[in-house]
């Protein structure tokens, strides 16, 4: 049984973004990181010192591991905001400049 049907969720119809350039689909209210861990993605940005891979940590926006770039602006925490149909996601670099 998954999370949807444990919470007996009834999300809307599902829609599609980009990661890194690959369709990933997500569902009306998930964060960002919500549909990429739904794609199985666990990790989307580099730390600047060693390039180390970060994703969630905290989930709820303190952390700020999660960061990621969105439609071109970069420090977004995937973990607090909603995914859109067509977002364009893509990993991010040290700082993202
Ligand atoms: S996971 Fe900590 S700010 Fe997003």
């Amino acid at each position: 049984m998954n999370p949807l049907e444990l919470a007996r969720a009834r999300p809307g119809e599902a829609f599609t973004v980009t990661f890194d350039g690959r369709p990933v689909t997500a569902l009306p209210g998930q964060t960002v990181a919500a549909a990429l861990w739904a794609a199985g993605v666990t990790a989307w940005r580099s730390t600047r010192g060693a390039g180390r891979p970060r994703g969630v940590f905290c989930g709820i926006g303190v952390c700020f591991d999660c960061l990621v770039t969105v439609n071109g602006r970069a420090n977004q925490r995937a973990c607090l905001i909603p995914v859109h149909p067509g977002d364009v996601i893509r990993t991010q670099e040290g700082t993202g400049r």
